[in-house]
């Protein structure tokens, strides 16, 4: 699929990984709507210029993420594209110093994280089929965020864990499903990335993650993230699976 003249929605375009890739996007050419439930995303997309623009979004709310979708619709270049980026990871022991763990903060991570791509993932794919085709047949592509964690879930992230595993089970049948409209879903599995999601834990926290990858033995830069959404939008042979981005990284665990 080409970027050029073309428009991608990014949910979580407001900051970190989703924000590279809006950045990306329109360096490509592309239009980008930054759907994100924070204000960070409108002033990105002020810094972007004409091609981008914003949609306050809750990625769990329908009417919103419809918004979205219709803002999408209504931009110059056809809607080929969903970035699915927002997320949240809140620790939780499954039994803590407090008791057990709250259900309704574990149905929240749920909610936004696999939940909340999907509803976004229903109503692009809707928009998205609703477009002539290229020549090869090709209308669209979506690509999910799920984790590492998935398989490698640490302590306290059974949510989350949970919540990216979800993501990584619906990516083939998605795919499989949405293959008569010529759409494509793939999903990334970072491992451990420099954005604000991760420089809000301690600093020890960082230190001891970022020297978990045999090679490049660093955090993952969010670019390097867009740089693979990249190569999945314009290869119309990556389909139907999820590829691990983690210099290697295997999460140990006691
Ligand atoms: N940073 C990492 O190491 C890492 C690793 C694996 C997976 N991920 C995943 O990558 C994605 C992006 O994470 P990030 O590191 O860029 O984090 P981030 O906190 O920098 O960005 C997440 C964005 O999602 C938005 N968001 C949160 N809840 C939302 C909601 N309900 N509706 C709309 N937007 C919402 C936030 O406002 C924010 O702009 C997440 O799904 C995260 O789980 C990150």
């Amino acid at each position: 699929m080409r970027i050029e003249g073309n428009t991608f929605i990014v949910a979580g375009g407001g900051s970190g990984l989703g924000a590279a890739v809006a950045r990306r996007l329109v360096a490509e050419g592309g239009r980008v709507v930054i759907a994100d439930i924070a204000a960070s995303g409108a002033a990105l997309a002020e810094t972007l210029g004409p091609r981008a623009c914003f949609h306050r979004t809750d990625v769990t709310d329908e009417a919103a993420a419809a918004g979205a979708v219709a803002l999408a619709g209504a931009q110059p270049g056809p809607l080929r594209g969903l970035i699915n980026c927002a997320g949240i990871c809140p620790a939780e022991k499954v039994v803590g110093r407090d008791g057990p763990h709250r259900l309704d903060s574990f149905a929240r991570v749920v909610g936004i994280n696999l939940i909340g791509s999907f509803n976004m993932m229903r109503l692009a794919a809707a928009a998205i089929a609703e477009q002539p085709a290229e020549a090869d047949g090709e209308r669209g592509v979506i690509v999910n965020t799920a984790s590492i964690a998935a398989s490698d879930g640490q302590i306290g992230q059974t949510a989350y864990a949970a919540s990216k595993a979800g993501v990584i089970g619906l990516t083939l049948p998605a795919a499989r499903e949405l293959a008569r409209f010529g759409i494509r879903v793939m999903s990334v599995a970072p491992g451990i990335f420099a954005t604000p999601m991760v420089e809000a834990m301690p600093e020890a926290v960082q230190q001891s993650l970022a020297a978990q990858p045999p090679f490049p033995r660093r955090l993952g830069q969010p670019d390097e993230f867009a740089e693979l959404c990249h190569a999945i939008i314009v290869n119309p042979m990556l389909n139907g699976t999820t590829i691990r981005l983690d210099g290697a990284v295997r999460m140990g665990g006691t």
